[in-house]
């Protein structure tokens, strides 16, 4: 089984984007063969300083070896290594129907709100399509909000099958259910375009801010909370501490006499433990950037044999071979 994902460096790694993507992929990575990149391409439709496009690709690619990418076993890359999916695009978008596209969410958020989207904006799914396809992705992990992406690309490799021939795997998104969506320090989804987010390699004392300053109602220490639902320290705890330790938790705030300021301390330091390795780890690979850029090298070899292969089907299959 091809699995395949992309992460844009559009800014610092959050806890959302670890929980709803990174790793449910890298679970997934254990059982096929997974081609994993950094989707730098996409990140242009909002970051528009090279150094920062630069240094935004670079962590990115420390965050998923500091998290666990075994580049042994995944083959690791930066999207622009492999320029066969521009080219894809290309093709792909004669098989786009506009309407499809005006109908994306992205788009449409960025006209309510206000915004003048870019043709980048409006062709992101074509591309994200052609990630998937050039290297033939059966299974894609991502988070709930890139679920309409994914429908995109399979009526795209649909359309393209019918009237050229089976050429592409129709992929299937991998979307964990339990972690579907994790809300932000101010309640709503947790996204680097919300500054609500809490980084995992961020600073300690930025880190202990943003946990203490997650949103709850204004009930007193010795009120019973068993709103559990609306709980957003208990929410995010959730997603770091073991389902017992959940409970227990769940328990303190329905006994009262804890505080939401109790809830989040205990929330700080089961994150803390949590990522503690993986901070370890990332201040190892920080010391030894050529290791990781000679990974990024292999990986988009490897993932340039596959596009390659793809791109001469293609090719012939359209009639420009
Ligand atoms: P952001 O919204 O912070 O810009 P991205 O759009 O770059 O995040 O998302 C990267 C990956 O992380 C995607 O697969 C996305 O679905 C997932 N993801 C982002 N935010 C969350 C969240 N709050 N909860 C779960 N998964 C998320
Ligand atoms: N659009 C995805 C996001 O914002 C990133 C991405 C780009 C991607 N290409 C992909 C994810 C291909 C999965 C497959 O998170």
């Amino acid at each position: 089984m091809r699995i395949l994902s992309g992460i844009k460096p559009s800014g610092k790694l959050h806890i959302g984007n670890y929980f709803g993507m990174m790793r449910p992929a890298l679970e997934l990575a254990q059982k096929g063969e997974a081609y994993y990149f950094i989707a730098d391409y996409h990140a242009m439709t909002t970051v528009t300083d090279p150094a920062k496009l630069r240094s935004n690709s670079l962590d990115i690619a420390l965050d998923f070896l500091a998290c666990g990418l075994d580049p042994s076993k995944t083959v690791f890359y930066r999207q622009s290594d492999v320029p066969q999916v521009t080219e894809l695009t290309s093709i792909l978008l004669n098989l786009t129907p506009v309407p499809m596209l005006e109908n994306a969410h992205a788009y449409k958020d960025a006209i309510a709100q206000g915004h003048k989207p870019n043709g980048g904006l409006f062709t992101y799914p074509v591309l994200m399509s052609a990630d998937i396809l050039i290297v033939q992705g059966e299974r894609v992990p991502v988070g709930k909000d890139q679920k309409q992406h994914l429908e995109i690309a399979r009526d795209i490799a649909g359309a393209f099958n019918r009237q050229y021939g089976e050429v592409f795997v129709i992929p299937e998104a991998d979307i964990q259910p339990d972690v579907a969506t994790l809300p932000g320090i101010d309640g709503r989804k947790m996204s680097k375009s919300y500054n609500n987010t809490i980084e995992i390699f961020g600073d300690e004392k930025a880190t202990r801010k943003k946990v203490m300053s997650v949103v709850t109602d204004s009930q007193p220490v010795e009120a019973p909370k068993t709103d559990f639902d609306k709980n957003i320290p208990l929410q995010l705890y959730k997603a770091v501490a073991t389902p017992e330790k959940a409970r227990e938790l769940q328990a303190k705030l329905a006994a009262g006499g804890f505080g939401y300021g109790d809830a989040k301390k205990e929330l700080l330091a089961t994150l803390t433990d949590y990522f503690a390795p993986f901070r370890k780890k990332r201040e190892e690979l920080v010391k030894n950037l050529d290791y990781v850029q000679e990974i990024l090298r292999k990986g988009a070899e490897r993932a340039n044999v596959v596009a390659t292969e793809t791109m001469e089907r293609v090719r012939l299959a359209v009639g420009l071979r």
